[in-house]
């Protein structure tokens, strides 16, 4: 069978398959629906030092091709999560990694130091929060606070360190050079994008009923907007890049692997098709034999010729 594996850096996956964080829970929600042990790595929701109750109201407005989304961190705490699912997916063996945020830099270091301590192998900091301190400034739209976050935690979590990108940027590429010169291991990208849903609804007795949702974008309909932002990334930076937004099937994936993707984490898609991860996976190690390639490296290659 076709060999999926990936090493990125030193860091090592069984396939380039992963889910991406805020779309598959702690895993154990998905446990019905597909062989998790079977996807590259699991991301987690993202963990705060504290548990976040998220937004009130409403939290998701569906688009054309995809949705927004202002869930709010929703997320049990850290601490909760190291008691209680951890030792439910070293059980069952599954390969995850832990994806963090924080609304000022203590939040982050803590929590990273928390990560570290209970041997955490990898970590993917979601830099999209708003910086509280700093007047709610994301954190990843400033190369200068980008660099110091990025190092600040380097110097606490020993493991691998991915950082989240957001693509409400012009610069993006500014933004993973200071991520890599701070010593991250790997970058991902995207996170959502800034998006306004608005329903106009006119009743029988012709009152005007407004809705708005003002979110994060993802799903299918944010595929070009990703796969342009992750072949800049690649082409101004040495360190892995995970590739991530509006994949739903095989060839999706195949567009990312091209434009320089070294694995690929699948989000929205999960909702209205929740085996989709383990299907593509199957889907790629059928076309890797069929191509009489001997793995994912050489198929990269040729996608890449
Ligand atoms: C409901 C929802 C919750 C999300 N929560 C998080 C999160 O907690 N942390 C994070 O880094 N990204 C979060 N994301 C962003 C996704 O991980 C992903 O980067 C984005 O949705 C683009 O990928 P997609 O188009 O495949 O969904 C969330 C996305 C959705 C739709």
């Amino acid at each position: 069978m076709a060999d999926l594996s990936v090493d990125l850096n030193g860091f090592k996956l069984k396939s380039p398959i992963l889910s991406a964080s805020g779309t598959f829970g702690y895993c154990d929600e998905f446990e019905d629906f597909i062989n998790v042990s079977k996807l590259g790595s699991v991301v987690t929701k993202a963990l705060s030092i504290n548990p976040k109750k998220g937004n009130e109201g409403n939290r998701i407005f569906e688009t054309n091709g995809g949705m927004i989304n202002r869930i709010g961190l929703e997320n049990i705490g850290i601490k909760e999560f190291i008691n209680k699912k951890l030792p439910i997916l070293k059980e069952k063996n599954i390969d995850f990694i832990v994806n963090l945020a924080g609304s000022n830099f203590e939040d982050y270091i803590e929590a990273s130091k928390i990560a570290n301590k209970n041997g955490i192998k990898a970590i993917e900091v979601n830099v999209s929060c708003p910086n509280v301190k700093e007047g709610c400034l994301e954190f990843g739209t400033n190369p200068k606070t980008l660099y110091e976050l990025t190092s600040s935690i380097k110097d606490v979590y020993k493991g691998f360190l991915i950082i989240k990108l957001t693509p409400n940027v012009s610069d993006i590429e500014s933004l993973a050079i200071a991520a890599q010169s701070a010593g991250a291991d790997c970058i991902s990208a995207i996170n959502t994008l800034k998006g306004l849903g608005v329903k106009i609804e006119i009743t029988e007795d012709k009152k005007i009923i407004k809705q708005t949702v003002s979110g994060g974008l993802s799903g299918r309909c944010i595929k070009p907007v990703a796969l342009s932002m992750v072949k800049r990334i690649k082409e101004a930076i040495k360190i892995p890049v995970i590739g991530i937004g509006g994949i739903s099937n095989r060839d999706d994936v195949l567009e990312f692997l091209s434009v320089g993707a070294d694995a690929v984490e699948i989000g929205t898609e999960n909702f209205t098709n929740p085996n989709i991860t383990e299907k593509i996976t199957n889907e790629l190690i059928e076309l890797i034999d069929k191509l009489n390639l001997k793995n994912l490296d050489e198929l990269k290659r040729k996608l890449r010729e």
